[in-house]
């Protein structure tokens, strides 16, 4: 079997206040492992700790314990740097460049250029859609539109591991189907997919496999082929809250907050 291209092994990590006090225990030993070829979803409630564990394992983030490899090599290192591509959860883009510019400013940073640069960079243009927009300034682009320069960015060095923190958040549905297909596509390239979603029936398409986390403890992890029902009724009985009252109620009732009556057509105009 192919060695894996990411590995993690009781990752942790505690986020603390300026004094050094924990204020959120983020992850709470996370381990699982991505190989050549595989797309491995990391699903979870909101502030489950997906996006921390994606900022650990690109060295954005130190872990406080345990351990990960990206290649054989520590986070953040130039070697683990140069065989990664990375789509964050927000796209943050220079808002003067087009994307063009920004593909080729991306690849500078992996020391490409000359023809090879040219090459990939029209070929991610034309793969993202975004050839008619190509030089135009990022900054005016539509929130759907700028996740295409992301996802082509994240490509420009061609990765072995692949990182999308909500690869289709954003995208119309033709956006998130031409997504999903290339991901797959990807994964035939040998390309190892590391991807968060909360679209479970994206989830369920496109992964090998998944983890579910919540609130920093791993619930569930296994091969989606072997679920036996939907994934979105494993995930909901997997992370339901029992203990949740309806959101008004929870909220103490809240009686102001209803739609005032309408004015009714005979009442006497002033
Ligand atoms: N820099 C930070 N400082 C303090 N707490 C943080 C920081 N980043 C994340 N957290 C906290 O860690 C927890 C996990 O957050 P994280 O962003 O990893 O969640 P997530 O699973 O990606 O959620 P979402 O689905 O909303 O993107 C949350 O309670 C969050 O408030
Ligand atoms: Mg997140």
């Amino acid at each position: 079997m192919d060695t894996p291209v990411l590995q993690l092994d009781a990752v942790r990590k505690t986020f603390r206040d300026f004094w050094g006090r924990p204020t959120v225990e983020a992850v709470h030993g996370i381990g699982f492992d991505v190989r050549p070829g595989e797309i491995f979803g990391l699903l979870g409630p909101n502030g489950s700790g997906k996006s921390t564990t994606i900022r650990m394992l690109l060295g954005l983030l130190r872990a406080d314990a345990g351990t990960i490899r990206v290649a054989g090599h520590a986070p953040g290192s130039r070697e683990a740097a140069a065989v990664t591509g990375y789509l964050p959860e927000i796209t943050h883009l220079h808002p003067f460049l087009t994307p063009r510019e920004t593909l080729a400013y991306y690849g500078r940073l992996f020391g490409l250029g000359g023809r090879l640069l040219k090459e990939r960079i029209d070929g991610l243009l034309r793969l993202t859609g975004l050839e008619y927009a190509a030089d135009r300034r990022v900054g005016t682009f539509s929130k759907g539109m700028t996740r295409r320069v992301g996802l082509a960015q994240s490509l420009i060095n061609a990765p072995r591991l692949l990182v999308l923190d909500e690869p289709t958040s954003g995208l119309d549905p033709i956006g998130t189907r031409e997504v999903k297909d290339l991901i797959l596509a990807l994964r035939e390239r040998g390309i190892a997919v590391l991807m968060s979603s909360h679209l479970l029936a994206d989830v369920q398409d496109c992964c090998d496999r998944i983890l579910i986390l919540d609130r920093g403890d791993v619930r569930a992890s296994g091969r989606v082929a072997d679920l036996k029902e939907t994934l979105e009724t494993f995930f909901l009985r997997t992370v339901s809250r029992t203990d949740t009252p309806p959101p008004l109620e929870a909220a103490g009732g809240l009686p102001w907050l209803a739609a005032a009556p309408a004015p009714t057509e005979d009442r006497p105009r002033p």
